[in-house]
């Protein structure tokens, strides 16, 4: 971009201190990171079910919705997923100025594009959650037989067979869908993040 843009954020007077004091309890970005099929969508889905229940404020960004929206313009390839990820970023930032919850369940393969979304809000603000189930489970399940197109061929660059897949070195929790229950994962998922909302 070379022409110079002349643009002068206003400063609105509520702020999400004013908005997290109405709705008394603290805003965050619950990041779900992992491979297709690994159980991303269910177990924000099921999370949100329970923290709503609690009164709380919550929203889910999800990948296959975001971009049949939002994000329709966008394929699969490194560049578009990295803007598909700045993008959902810069969302998830501006719901937790709006003082909510958000959950965001996108593969998001790339440490780096992860670790700008967290850099965008405060310290604490930012879980990041490891949905870390084998690719040959993910596989196996194969929810929306896309794993079954890419192995023929029919479905190119697709994340942990022909486009890579960097898992988290560091995220604040890590649910083994292989290995868990829905039940026992959403337990320990909802433990782990409401004392860090109230
Ligand atoms: S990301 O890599 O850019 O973060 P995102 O989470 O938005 O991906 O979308 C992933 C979903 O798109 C998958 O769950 C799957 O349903 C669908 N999909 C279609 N093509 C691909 C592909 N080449 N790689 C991964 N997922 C794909």
């Amino acid at each position: 971009m070379s022409e110079k843009l002349h643009i002068i954020p206003h400063d609105h007077k509520i702020k999400k201190a004013d908005r997290t004091k109405l709705y008394k309890h603290k805003p965050s970005v619950i990041w779900f990171t992992g491979l297709s099929g690994s159980g991303k969508s269910t177990l924000a889905s099921a999370l949100e079910y329970r923290l709503h229940e609690a009164g709380l404020k919550t929203y889910i960004l999800d990948g296959d919705n975001i971009r049949s929206g939002l994000n329709k313009d966008l394929t699969f390839s490194d560049d578009d997923r990295k803007e598909n990820i700045r993008r959902i970023s810069e969302v998830a930032k501006l719901f937790v100025d709006a003082g909510t919850i958000v959950l965001t369940a996108f593969i998001s393969p790339f440490k780096e594009d992860r670790a700008t979304a967290r850099n965008l809000v405060e310290d604490g603000e930012f879980i990041e959650v490891f949905v870390d189930c084998p690719l040959e489970v993910c596989e196996q399940r194969d929810v929306k037989g896309l794993y079954q197109k890419a192995r023929k061929g029919e479905i190119t660059k697709f994340t942990g067979i022909d486009s890579p897949f960097e898992a988290p070195d560091q995220p604040e929790i890590t649910i083994p869908t292989h290995q868990l229950s829905l039940e026992e994962s959403v337990e320990k998922l909802f433990k782990f993040v409401i004392e860090k909302l109230l």
